[in-house]
């Protein structure tokens, strides 16, 4: 045993005060650990601190080191940076298959003018997560305000061409039979899900809420003529009765907001019993692990108000402890993009990447998107 307040440390090497040298564990045999005590690396990690790198967020300063050592050792394809448990987790879901474009894939997220950090990881239980308070709602809806242009783009775009998730959300509910009359369309944006849905469901009465006053001025005017209520609501507190509604539809805003917990509730709460829901968003069911975490994308111009987007993924796992007694069935469908997706500008936006074996995946400034349909029957 090495007493190591009475020993040297040399990098990996540790000196007992015989002079035996003993290979650190820790050191040694982890991943990649530099920077213990070794005075040309203190300078250097000073620098870097001093240059503003925080050892949280993704650096040009490590890709290089990275890209080095890929070049030098023939054996090495891959040099992995796990402090960021979304981007290890990402790899591993993206599997071998993605070794190729890993590191395209950082470079970009670098490139992208895209900053990421992470509140927490984990299992939901042993989370430490930010307080929430009703603040943080109104800051998403002032992000999107300030961000008009994207917004409406954002919104626009959901209208005008029926998404592969809107097709996929088709084909389930078909599969279902289910020939709802009363549909509501939580966090509607633009109108877009309704408007998809009429198509399948014409009789239907449909009924659309959310936050943004600008998204409900587009879906008013995306379901004018049709059988539609639309208002500004909360989706944390719907001022809608309990068992209410055949279907429930929540399209691309669980990863986005930060209750998701009680909002999955309050939609389960307006639904009928025996009757579904249908969210979709970013999940995890390989791994029992949440990713939390703030998105300040530099290109638009909320974050000069210091302003961020949340990007989360959820473990099914939590999803279902948050449920848990409420409903009776709960089921996640796998979202796969059967066409690519271009995307040439800077900041946040999807495009996707194709591995070898034909599979696609959705990035956005270098992360993982694992898009799911969740579906829960009351
Ligand atoms: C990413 S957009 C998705 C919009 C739409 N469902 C779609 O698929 O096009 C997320 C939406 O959630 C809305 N939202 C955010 N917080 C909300 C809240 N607390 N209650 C209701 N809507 C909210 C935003 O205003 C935004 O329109």
């Amino acid at each position: 045993m090495v007493h190591t307040s009475t020993s040297e440390v040399y990098g990996a090497h540790v000196l007992d005060p015989d002079g035996t040298r003993f290979l650190e564990c820790g050191m040694a045999l982890r991943a990649v650990n530099v920077g213990y005590a070794e005075d040309e690396i203190d300078q250097a990690a000073w620098g870097q601190i001093r240059n503003g790198n925080n050892l949280t967020r993704p650096s040009l300063i490590e890709l290089e080191p990275a890209e080095l050592l890929v070049g030098l050792i023939a054996s090495v394809d891959m040099v992995k940076f796990a402090k960021d448990p979304w981007i290890a987790l990402s790899y591993r879901r993206g599997e071998s298959e993605l070794a190729g474009t890993e590191r395209a894939v950082y470079r970009r997220a670098l490139e992208d003018g895209v900053e990421r950090y992470l509140e927490g990881t984990g299992h939901q239980d042993g989370l430490q997560k930010v307080q929430w308070s009703r603040l943080m709602n109104e800051r998403y809806k002032e992000t999107l305000q300030i961000d008009h242009e994207t917004t409406a783009r954002y919104y626009t775009a959901s209208i005008t061409r029926k998404s592969e998730q809107h097709k996929q959300l088709e084909q389930i509910l078909r599969g279902r039979g289910l020939q709802p009359r009363r549909i509501a369309d939580v966090a509607c944006g633009g109108g877009g899900s309704s408007f998809h849905l009429v198509e399948l469901y014409r009789e239907a009465h449909y009924t659309l809420v959310d936050l943004n006053e600008e998204a409900i001025d587009m879906a008013r005017e995306t379901m004018r003529g049709r059988n539609a209520t639309c208002f500004v609501g909360d989706i944390y507190h719907l001022d809608l009765p309990d068992n209410s509604f055949d279907l429930v539809v929540c399209w691309q805003t669980l990863s986005w907001i930060e209750q998701p917990e009680a909002a999955l509730r309050e939609l389960v709460r307006i639904c009928k019993p025996g009757a579904f829901v249908y969210a979709s968003s970013l999940f995890e069911s390989r791994h029992d692990v949440d990713v939390y975490s703030q998105v300040f994308d530099h290109t638009r111009p909320s974050s000069a108000h210091g302003l961020h987007y949340v990007y989360n993924t959820y473990s099914l796992r939590s999803v279902r402890q948050w449920i848990d007694g409420l409903v009776s069935e709960l089921q996640l469908h796998e979202f796969e993009i059967p066409i690519d997706l271009d995307y040439e500008g800077r900041g946040l936006g999807t495009r996707t990447v194709r591995l070898e074996t034909g599979k696609r995946l959705q990035l956005s400034a270098g992360m993982l998107l694992n898009w799911g349909i969740l579906e829960v029957r009351k």
